[in-house]
């Protein structure tokens, strides 16, 4: 398939454009070279108002004149106004419902929701990991009859964490990993987990969570096979936790590798050095660099470091040995940029410049 660059504006909507990852698509798709957004939706209750009336923008950034004209549609196949991609920041009970419809209709959905990503025939793409799981879509539209077709990005905390997996699996084969997240609280939506029950504490659970981030990486990581996405050989235990942050998942994880590295230095080079597969590199939204890593004995910190590279980088720090396994670290992602609204626009640029939209 050969790459291209679109020559005039695609014309997309914003499934949900109201919510937290909803606005960061704005915010993202404001000048964007490539797409022009056309129809913005949300819920029945919402609908015939204005986005300006009708949003509780929670953004440091000014909201664009655009959008706040621009009429709430229904998320119905028929009200996108010919949009050709459409970024789904849908609750994933609607987005299992809508996703599908607006597929067979030929349109290409890049969803932030979790209803289809344990499909295997539905990608989790992360370009800088696994541009080349497209290949999938191939199986996906002649099985399920569709002219368009579902890409998904991960869960927000899977998004980061991927990353740095990948560069040490390439580096020194990946057999294990233990990981702790302290999640923002921005991931859990608007208005998400109540103040008196997050400001000054930890909620040491999030439903579903511990599970998508077990799995998700596999699939990542995983290869193109007949039967779809076979997942990737090694294994994860996490624990993850809400934490009073407004912006940017933390993840502290250990790893056992396959061939331990010589120092911590040799770990970190191989981070550094980190490059996306070939596809994925000249996009708009490519990350520069995928990863940082900080030699700082106290970074990353979410608040410093989460909007690294436009909030697409991974930031990494802490690379130590481990006394039990074989290396140690931090890691920072922002979870509504990488994590969500940026990682799909990412994933539109991929359909694109391979020449599927
Ligand atoms: N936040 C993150 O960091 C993050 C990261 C990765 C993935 N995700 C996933 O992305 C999706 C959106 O998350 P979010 O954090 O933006 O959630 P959110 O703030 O709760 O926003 C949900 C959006 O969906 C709309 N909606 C709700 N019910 C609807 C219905 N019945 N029909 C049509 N639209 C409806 C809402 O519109 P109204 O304003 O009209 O209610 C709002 O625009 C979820 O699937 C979430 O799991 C979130």
């Amino acid at each position: 398939m050969s790459l291209s660059n679109p020559k005039s504006p695609i014309p997309v909507a914003i499934l949900g454009a109201t919510g937290t990852v909803g606005q960061r698509f704005i915010h993202l798709l404001d000048g964007h070279p490539w797409f022009r957004v056309v129809a913005l939706t949300g819920s029945a209750r919402r609908q015939g108002q204005r986005y300006g009336e009708a949003v509780h923008w929670l953004l440091s950034e000014p909201l664009p004149a655009w959008a706040a004209e621009m009429p709430l549609l229904p998320t119905e196949p028929g009200s996108l106004n010919g949009a050709a991609l459409a970024f789904s920041a849908l609750p994933s009970d609607i987005a299992r419902e809508v996703e599908p419809q607006l597929a067979a209709r030929g349109v290409w959905v890049c969803s932030n929701a979790s209803a289809y990503r344990r499909e295997p025939d539905v990608p989790i793409l992360l370009p800088e990991i696994n541009a080349g799981h497209t290949a999938v879509l191939r199986q996906q539209q002649a099985h399920r009859g569709w002219k368009g077709g579902i890409v998904t990005n991960s869960n927000c905390t899977s998004s980061g964490l991927s990353v740095v997996l990948k560069a040490l699996d390439d580096a020194f084969g990946l057999e294990s990993a233990f990981v702790v997240s302290m999640q923002a609280i921005s991931g859990a939506g608007y208005p998400g987990v109540a103040s008196l029950d997050i400001v000054g504490n930890v909620l040491p659970y999030i439903g579903g969570e511990e599970a998508k981030v077990e799995w998700e990486p596999r699939k990542i990581l995983g290869a193109v096979a007949p039967e779809g996405i076979r997942l990737a050989d090694f294994r994860i235990s996490a624990h993850t936790n809400r934490v009073p942050v407004v912006n940017g998942h933390t993840v502290v994880a250990s790893v056992a590798l396959k061939r331990a590295p010589a120092d911590p230095e040799e770990a970190i080079r191989a981070l550094e050095a980190y490059q996306p597969p070939e596809a994925a590199r000249g996009l708009p939204s490519t990350p520069r660099p995928v990863i940082v890593v900080r030699r700082e004995p106290d970074r990353p910190q979410p608040r410093l470091d989460a909007l690294t590279g436009g909030g697409m980088t991974t930031v990494v720090g802490r690379v130590r040995p481990d006394p039990i396994w074989d290396l140690k670290f931090v890691a920072v992602s922002h979870n509504t940029v990488r994590g969500a609204a940026g990682g799909a626009v990412y994933n539109a640029e991929l359909l694109v410049a391979q020449g599927w939209v």
